[in-house]
């Protein structure tokens, strides 16, 4: 691992805070469930009595999951009526507070689990850029906010930590890095999709003009984040190697980026491209501030987004005696920064999410 450093890759924050906050990751997923379902309804089913199994690559702490995997499961039903076997399977990384999530397939109303009891749920702790599940064993993939985040750090970014802030020399790291992984996610998804199963995959947009970091709608709450860190070292609350330890390897792919190892002819590996479509994610939170002017609401809801999503990534620049204790402080201190500057200068998200519908080739 370059710069000799044990880091946690997109890990959210435990203790079902990801669950709490991860509003806009729900409403990009939301925009993928007509695709999701079409694709249930469309993936090659055998006769027998096997089970079905449906593969969620980076559920997080499941919360997110629950809409879209009931969704598919539905749509399924229609197939192979109430009492065929659905196994579903949940991978993220070991790191991942797994307790949550079946704590929430349990106990959450709407969960896919309730009222049907011919599902089972299970986990994999291992990172999806391994194979996780065996070869031809997968009908329907979802993987939503997942694929973003690299396998690893292949350069540092000048005065920032957030790749599309990157340029030149870096730029161009990160730009390979995001080919290679996004290669070997989808070979090794393809190698577990059985013959005509699906894979959808959602992924935070990137404009295709404008690959910068201005262009990204988060940009402005990293470069809120970043001046935070710069003022975090001049007050002495954390050092500045630390803060060069700092980097957020989630790397947003441009249309263009998604579909290359496709070209020329729509197909990869095994896989076929059925859909890919970006659209704009809704933000009830500045829908909500342009309603009522709660300005501390927005800020909060905002900086809550990026405490679960983001700052346990670069809570682990850290020096290591800081601990557990000394992580969640500095996780408190960005965040109330955070609010403070939201609050001084409300802004909208502006997200778009991608959405991709890939078909496995082969014989039925
Ligand atoms: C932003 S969350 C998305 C959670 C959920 N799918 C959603 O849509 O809200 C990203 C998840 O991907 C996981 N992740 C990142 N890299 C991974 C990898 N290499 N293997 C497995 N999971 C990974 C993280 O641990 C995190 O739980």
């Amino acid at each position: 691992m370059p710069y000799g450093l044990t880091r946690l890759h997109g890990v959210t924050e435990a203790q079902g805070s990801y669950n709490r906050h991860a509003t806009p990751q729900a409403a990009g997923g939301a925009l993928a469930r007509p695709l999701l379902e079409k694709a249930a309804r469309d993936l090659a089913l055998d006769a027998g009595d096997r089970p079905i199994v449906i593969a969620d690559y980076g559920s997080s702490q499941g919360r997110n999951s629950l809409t879209p995997i009931r969704a598919a499961i539905a749509a399924l039903r229609t197939r192979l009526g109430p009492h065929r076997p659905i196994c579903v399977v949940h991978v993220d990384v070991a790191e991942n507070d797994f307790s949550t999530l079946f704590d929430v397939l349990e106990r959450a109303p709407d969960s896919y689990l309730a009222e049907d009891p011919d599902v089972f749920p299970s986990a994999v702790g291992r990172s999806f850029y391994r194979s996780v599940l065996p070869p031809r064993h997968v009908d329907l993939g979802w993987s939503s906010y997942a694929a973003v985040w690299l396998s690893r750090i292949p350069a540092m970014v000048r005065d920032h930590f957030w790749p599309p802030a990157s340029t030149g020399e870096a730029r161009a790291a990160f730009e390979r890095q995001g080919a290679l992984d996004w290669n070997a996610f989808l070979a090794l998804r393809a190698r577990e999709l059985r013959f005509g199963g699906r894979l959808v995959v959602v992924l935070p947009g990137l404009p295709e003009e404008e690959p910068s970091a201005a262009a990204s709608g988060s940009h402005f709450l990293m470069d809120h984040a970043n001046a935070l860190l710069s003022e975090m070292v001049a007050d002495g609350s954390i050092t500045a190697e630390e803060r060069a330890r700092m980097l957020l390897p989630s790397y947003p792919r441009r249309r263009s980026e998604l579909l290359a190892p496709f070209e020329p002819d729509g197909c990869f590996d095994s896989l076929a491209v059925e859909h890919c479509e970006e659209f704009p994610v809704p933000d009830s939170g500045w829908t909500d501030y342009q309603r009522n002017g709660d300005g501390a609401a927005l800020a909060a809801r905002y900086a809550g987004f990026y405490r679960a999503t983001f700052l346990p990534t670069l809570a682990s620049g850290l020096a290591p005696e800081r601990g557990a204790e000394g992580r969640q402080a500095f996780i408190g201190r960005v965040t109330e920064g955070l609010k403070q500057r939201l609050i001084r200068q409300p802004a909208p998200l502006q997200l778009t999410a991608q959405v991709m519908v890939l078909a496995k080739q082969g014989p039925a």
